[in-house]
């Protein structure tokens, strides 16, 4: 078995779990489901379920991981010996290729936006010239696949270079830089003339407009945002420390998550509203509404170029975390060498993305429910696959495991104060979350 390194630092681990939780999920995804889904009330659904399903599962992937410090598969043999439960990783390697698929097509549109910014063409149009130049660029098959397969070997590249380092390093530095540049362009947004209507739209929670697909999607986006459902913190937190608190960790990484898509919110919709941009775009939303708020700033392709580096660098940490969930899966049950679990990693992301990429030209006509290849693959992701993870995973450390291990991770083994954490745990794991998920998937199937 291959042997593992532990981070660093506390630092180090929790700067890698929130790199990876804080990506496009928040920065790209976030802004178009709550704008497809009527703003203020799917925010609402959105925090209510971070905080009773999402903090939860995150810290039931921590115990997970943490306990065994083991991968997915080795950790649910070894939490339950004799017991099939350790079958459910193969749901989660599945669920971690959907994500990888569509999710670096996205980051794709990032390396060409920060291209453009680059030879400063982000600048001196209008909102339409900004919506066609998107619209340009998804239906070219070649820039389109071209992108992807230029972000899938940078990711890689990075990924052959070890966890502990290349992770660590690039996180640490990268998000708080991020953090600081968000606000730059939520000022600059806030500027803007009827910037009000986007911030009413945002905090003004209508429930008329609130469907339970709506409620779904935000289930859903709460999990893929969080990186929860699919077995990643379970990877992550098997490095962790025997002495950090769990639950602090827990907290910090939601309370990150959150504000960070919750600024990318106060970023685009005043935009938005501003530019008189259809906040029910979809995917396309920022990508139409960004490059006009860099160009009232002075300098402003200065700043669209920092932007997208930043970002790509966030959904760089971000498909780190995704890929290390096989390749970690393949060295330790499969015992392979990092290299080929690697080069086997890729292999299949490459197809998934390509298919992905496709999807808006050359298999634009293959949809299924009006959806095409890109956007089956991001509504199963977060709306199945990860619901599915974290139902699993709540109902598993809820009923399932031992209350003993439960009580040893939560307070490092006598070491720390039990809070109340441990009960509100218990009970939203129990109740809250599978009785939530589970209906949900009885309005999916159409049976309610
Ligand atoms: N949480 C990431 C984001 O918001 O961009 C996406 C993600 C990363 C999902 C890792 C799942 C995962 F395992």
């Amino acid at each position: 078995m291959a042997k593992r390194v532990g981070f660093a630092t506390r630092l180090g681990a929790i700067a890698a779990a929130v790199g990876s939780a804080v990506g496009l999920g928040n920065i790209w995804r976030f802004p178009y489901e709550a704008g497809a889904n009527g703003g203020g009330a799917f925010i609402l659904v959105y925090i209510g379920c971070i905080l009773v399903m999402g903090i939860p599962v995150i810290l039931s992937e921590f115990i997970i991981g943490r306990s065994t410090h083991s991968n997915m598969k080795a950790a649910l043999k070894r939490l339950s010996p004799g017991k099939k439960y350790y079958l459910f990783t193969y749901v989660c390697i599945f669920g971690s290729f959907v994500v990888i698929g569509f999710y670096s097509v996205v980051c794709g549109w990032i390396i060409e936006y920060l291209y453009q910014a680059a030879l400063g063409r982000l600048g001196g149009h209008t909102p339409q010239e900004y919506s066609d130049m998107f619209t340009a660029l998804v239906a070219s098959p070649w820039r389109c696949v071209g992108w992807t397969v230029v972000f899938l070997l940078l990711n890689f590249l990075v990924m052959s270079r070890g966890i502990a380092k290349g992770i660590e390093r690039v996180a640490s530095v990268m998000m708080p830089l991020l953090f600081v540049i968000l606000i730059v362009f939520c000022v600059n947004s806030l500027l803007l003339p009827g910037a009000s209507k986007g911030l009413n739209f945002l905090f003004y929670p209508d429930f008329s407009q609130l469907t339970m697909r709506g409620v779904l999607d935000a289930f859903g986006q709460a999990f893929l945002s969080l990186s929860i459902g699919i077995s990643c913190l379970v990877t992550y937190s098997s490095y962790f420390k025997d002495d950090t608190s769990l639950t602090k960790d827990a907290t910090t990484v939601a309370a990150l998550d959150t504000l960070v898509a919750i600024l990318s919110g106060v970023m685009i919709f005043p935009a938005v509203f501003s530019f008189g941009v259809e906040p029910t775009a979809g995917p396309r939303l920022i990508f139409e509404v960004l490059p006009g708020i860099f160009q009232q700033m002075a300098g402003g392709y200065i700043w669209a170029f920092l932007f997208f580096l930043l970002v790509f660098f966030a959904s760089l940490t971000s498909t780190i975390s995704l890929s290390e969930i096989p390749i970690t899966f393949m060295i330790e049950e499969h015992n392979m060498s990092r290299r080929r679990a690697i080069m086997w990693t890729a292999l299949f992301t490459f197809v998934l993305a390509v298919l992905a990429a496709l999807s808006f030209n050359v298999l634009d006509d293959i949809k299924m429910w009006g959806m095409n290849i890109f956007d089956i693959m991001d509504y199963a992701a977060s709306n199945i696959f990860m619901l599915l993870g974290g139902l699993f995973t709540a109902v598993y450390v809820g009923w399932i495991l031992d209350r003993k291990v439960v009580h040893d991770q939560l307070t490092n083994g006598g070491r720390l104060k039990p809070t109340v954490m441990e009960p509100f745990l218990i009970f939203c794991l129990r109740y809250v979350a599978p009785v939530s998920i589970f209906f949900i998937f009885l309005y999916l199937t159409g049976i309610i």
